[in-house]
C-alpha cells in the first residue's frame, strides 16, 4: 500500500520489504514523501549497518560516524531502539550505548556535551538491532509521522492515524468523481472522518506539522523545501458539506472529535452526532462506511482483556451492526476492523477483500464488505 502510495507521490523504484519499504531518493523526494504521505510511518536514512554481537562493538562502530555534523552546536537529539532476535535484548541499553558514542565523539571534536531532548528534538537516530546486525539510521520525518498535530487529548483507543488512511485506500473510496459519501458509526474522537477530510482534500500528511523533521539536518535545503510545499499546498481543495459524517455512543468521545475538528478547515462541513447506531433511522444507501466498532481488547477495564460477559456483548454489537447494515446501508462498501477473527463471523457477509494491519501492538484484521442494494420494488 506504501509503495503505490509512493508511486503516487512521484516515487519510483521503491521496493517493498517485511518491514517497509526502500528506495533511493533524491532530496526534493524526500520532502515529497515526509510531506505527502499518510501512510507512512517514519521515513529514515541508513548511516550505518554492521555486525553487532555486543554492546562493545555497538559502541566503537557508533565511534566512527561523524557526529559533529549530524548535531550541530546548540541542537538537541534523542535516540530511539529497537532490538530483536539478537545477544543484546534490551532497548533501551542499546539506545544509551549509541547516545554514549555520540555524546563522546561531539565532545572530544567541540569540547562540550549535546543535549539530549526526549521530547521534541533538532535530530533524531535510530538504531536497529536484529539478528545481531545493527543499522543506524537518521529521521527525516519528525518521528512518528502518525502524529498529525490534529489530535487534542486522547480519548480510549484512538486509531492510528496512519492505520485510519490504509483503511480508507482499502476501501477503495472515491469522494471525487462518484461522490461517494463516507460514515463512521463508531467514530470515537475521529481519527478516520479527519483522515477522510484530508483525503478529500487533498490535504499533505504533513499539512498541521508545524516543522519537518528535515529542516533541523545539515543538508536541510529550504528552497527546495519551500517548492515542495507551494506546489502540494495548491492541490488542496475545501471539503464539500455533508460527504463526510459521523456518529458515537459516547458523549465524551463526540467532544473530543468535535474537538479534533475544531483544529482543522473542516469544522463546519463534518457532522459528529452522539447516538448509539441502533437507533439511526437514516438512509446509509450507496455509503462508504469506515470504522472500527469497539476493539474488546482494550474496552476493558484498565485496558485489561475483558470477562466473557463483555466478549457476548462485542459479539451481539457486531451481529447487530450487520443487522443495521443490512436494513439500512443497501449497496454501502464497508471497511471494518476486527481485533479477533472470532467477530468476524457475527457480520452477515463475506469479504470482498482484506488485510491484516498492526495497531500499535495489536494485529487487526481490516475486511472490506459489499453490502447488497435493496432489491427495486415489483409492480
Ligand atoms: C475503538 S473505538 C473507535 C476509535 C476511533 N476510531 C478513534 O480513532 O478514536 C469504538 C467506539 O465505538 C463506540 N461505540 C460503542 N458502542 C456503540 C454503539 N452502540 N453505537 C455507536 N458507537 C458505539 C465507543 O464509544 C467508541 O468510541
Amino acid at each position: 500500500m506504501l509503495q503505490n502510495e509512493l508511486k503516487e507521490l512521484g516515487i519510483t523504484g521503491a521496493l517493498a520489504t517485511h518491514l517497509g519499504v526502500d528506495a533511493q531518493l533524491t532530496r526534493e523526494e524526500v520532502y515529497r514523501v515526509v510531506y505527502g504521505s499518510r501512510i507512512a510511518s517514519r521515513v529514515l536514512r541508513p548511516l550505518a549497518e554492521f555486525e553487532c554481537p555486543d554492546d562493545e562493538t555497538l559502541y566503537e562502530n557508533a565511534r566512527e560516524l561523524n557526529w559533529a555534523a549530524i548535531v550541530r552546536p546548540g541542537q538537541t537529539f534523542k535516540v530511539s531502539a529497537t532490538v530483536a532476535d539478537s545477544n543484546m535484548t534490551h532497548s533501551q541499553f542499546a539506545a544509551l550505548r549509541l547516545k554514549d558514542a555520540i555524546v563522546d565523539v561531539i565532545r572530544d571534536e567541540r569540547g562540550e556535551r549535546p543535549d539530549v531532548d526526549k521530547d521534541d528534538p533538532d535530530v533524531r537516530l535510530n538504531l536497529f538491532i536484529h539478528r545481531d546486525k545493527a543499522v543506524i539510521s537518521l529521521y527525516y520525518s519528525s518521528g512518528v509521522m502518525h502524529k498529525r498535530g490534529y489530535r487534542g487529548a486522547a480519548v480510549e483507543a484512538p486509531l492510528k492515524e496512519n492505520l485510519a488512511a490504509a483503511m480508507l485506500r482499502l476501501a477503495k473510496w472515491d469522494p471525487f468523481e462518484k461522490g461517494e459519501p463516507l460514515r463512521d458509526f463508531f467514530c470515537g474522537s475521529g481519527t478516520l472522518l479527519l483522515e477522510a477530510a484530508m483525503l478529500a482534500t487533498h490535504t499533505p500528511g504533513g499539512w498541521f506539522r508545524a516543522r519537518q523533521g528535515f529542516e533541523a539536518l545539515p543538508d536541510y535545503d529550504a528552497e527546495t523545501w519551500q517548492r515542495v510545499k507551494a506546489e502540494f499546498d495548491a492541490k488542496i481543495i475545501p471539503l464539500k458539506p455533508g460527504l463526510i459524517g459521523g456518529a458515537d455512543i459516547d458523549a465524551q468521545a463526540v467532544i473530543s472529535a468535535r474537538a479534533n475538528f475544531k483544529r482543522t478547515p473542516w469544522a463546519a462541513s463534518v457532522s459528529v452526532g452522539l447516538a448509539d447506531f441502533r437507533k439511526l433511522d437514516g438512509d446509509y444507501t450507496g455509503s462508504v462506511i469506515v470504522t472500527n466498532p469497539p476493539y474488546g481488547v482494550r474496552v476493558g477495564a484498565d485496558g485489561e482483556t475483558p470477562d466473557a460477559k463483555s466478549v457476548a456483548a462485542i459479539h451481539k454489537l457486531y451481529e447487530d451492526f450487520g443487522y443495521f447494515l443490512k436494513m439500512r446501508c443497501p449497496g454501502a462498501r464497508v471497511c471494518m476492523l476486527f481485533p479477533d477473527p472470532k467477530f468476524e463471523k457475527d457480520i452477515w457477509f463475506k469479504p470482498v477483500r482484506g488485510m491484516f494491519l498492526d495497531n500499535g501492538a495489536i494485529s487487526v484484521r481490516a475486511n472490506v464488505y459489499q453490502v447488497l442494494a435493496a432489491k427495486p420494488k415489483s409492480e
